[in-house]
């Protein structure tokens, strides 16, 4: 592209290229590539405060603005291109479900599959698709072969469902799940491999970890742990719930055995769609509901589950395409989303602040603690005021609440609950003693 195309689509990157988007938010295939145009060579990080840019992509979303979800590692809403196309999908179905939904539509999973297995990074034959990454995770904590005394190595902040998984197979099995605890914030990936490590003992059979921990954002170093425990024949598992579509990695290089994601979070596909990543084992895994072959290699083996609805899984191509006008750019979004709201708070002597800022330690979602406010009251008191939605977290190291905004979220939303959390600290939590 010429300098003269390049300084003319630089100065329409202004208010009226951004009505030009508005009328084009049918054409997704044009609004990404304008959005592509938009940011031309600048990069992900000059990108990041590109006002006309994200309000193109904050249109992308038919959310109610009366509301301000900052609850978005919760689950997140679908832009409306993927909406629509699960909706249109649903009618289909609904037209003849026997013949539309076996015949028709389960057979076009298999592109949704190659396009998942793309954007991930590993070849679409070690790729199932799930209903979240709550079945992912319990297809391998509950599908791997253990012996009594065997151990599942994992930490305090791993997600109860998880952790309730290992308990049950504590009692059922005699297994032994034993925990490490993770500073908080979390100083060095030295220090997490160390502590991963130190806790290795001749039973342990599988690590469980996150790749980012949900109640403080904090990115864990998955490459180095896998490598760690597969020079030692332990399996891994990763709970990748919080990661794929938030911040970019290489899934397939990860060297993981088992990698499990939920699609309704970061890569804002429909509710009830997830992944699960398995490499090389999946002969060993067994599946939760039994297909014919339960020690197949095929990794549809995982998918058999009775009837359930393919329009959700058919939208989530939708997500991938959506993702392609981002992914970096997202990525860099979504901690300068963070940092605006973190920085205007964090000097505050009664405001501590439970996540690792640094680029490689967090993205989009920070925990945040008013010292003498209970989180379950900040949550109540933001919601019940405010209209805006956040997560209390309350651990036995710390406590504070979850913040998550997504790439549709303004910064005038953010604002708004800033100005919230300042009228706390000065007021203190309606009807409570701060
Ligand atoms: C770390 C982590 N793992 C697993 C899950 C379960 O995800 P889902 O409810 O989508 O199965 C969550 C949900 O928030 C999570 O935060």
């Amino acid at each position: 592209m010429d300098n003269g195309r390049r300084a003319f689509l630089r100065t329409t990157a202004g208010a009226g290229a951004a009505y030009a988007f508005i009328a084009l938010k049918d054409n997704w295939g044009e609004f990404i590539s304008n959005a592509n145009s938009m940011a031309l060579d600048r990069s992900p990080e000059e990108m990041s405060g590109d006002k006309p840019f994200w309000f193109q992509v904050q249109q992308a979303y038919e959310v109610d603005r009366s509301m301000i979800n900052l609850n978005n590692g919760g689950v997140a809403p679908s832009p409306r291109m993927v909406h629509d196309a699960m909706v249109r999908q649903l009618a289909i179905t609904n037209n003849c479900p026997p013949r539309q939904l076996w015949t028709l539509q389960d057979p076009q999973i298999e592109l949704v599959r190659v396009r998942l297995a793309k954007a991930f990074g590993c070849d679409p034959e070690e790729m199932a698709i799930t209903r979240n990454a709550s079945e992912s995770l319990q297809i391998c904590l509950n599908g791997i072969d253990l012996e009594p005394g065997d151990e599942i190595l994992t930490t305090t902040q791993d997600y109860a469902r998880m952790l309730n998984t290992i308990k049950q197979r504590e009692q059922r099995d005699k297994i032994v799940m034993k925990q490490i605890k993770l500073p908080v914030p979390v100083e060095s990936d030295d220090n997490v491999v160390a502590l991963f490590e130190s806790a290795i003992t001749p039973k342990t059979r599988a690590i469980l970890m996150c790749h980012i921990v949900n109640i403080t954002g904090e990115i864990l170093p998955v490459k180095r742990i896998c490598e760690i425990a597969r020079k030692r024949g332990i399996l891994t598992i990763i709970d990748g719930a919080h990661a794929f579509a938030h911040f970019v990695f290489d899934g397939g290089s990860l060297g993981a055995d088992f990698y499990a994601c939920s699609l309704h979070k970061w890569l804002s596909a429909p509710i009830g769609t997830g992944f699960l990543h398995a490499k090389g084992r999946i002969k060993d895994l067994w599946p939760l509901t039994a297909p014919a072959e339960p020690r197949s290699g095929d990794i549809r083996k995982f998918e058999e589950i009775g009837t359930h609805p393919s329009a959700p899984r058919m939208a989530i191509a939708g997500g991938t395409y959506f993702m392609r006008a981002s992914a970096r750019r997202k990525e860099e979004r979504l901690r300068y989303l963070r940092n605006y709201w973190v920085d205007k708070l964090k000097d505050h002597d009664r405001v501590r602040i439970h996540t690792n800022l640094a680029p490689g330690h967090s993205c989009a979602i920070a925990t945040v603690e008013i010292d003498g406010i209970k989180p379950v009251d900040m949550v109540g008191h933001l919601w019940a005021k405010h209209n805006i939605l956040t997560t209390p977290i309350e651990h036995e190291d710390f406590r504070g609440i979850r913040v998550t905004p997504n790439t549709y979220t303004t910064l005038r939303e953010l604002d708004l609950f800033v100005e919230a959390m300042d009228g706390m600290l000065k007021n203190g939590v309606a009807g409570k003693k701060s």
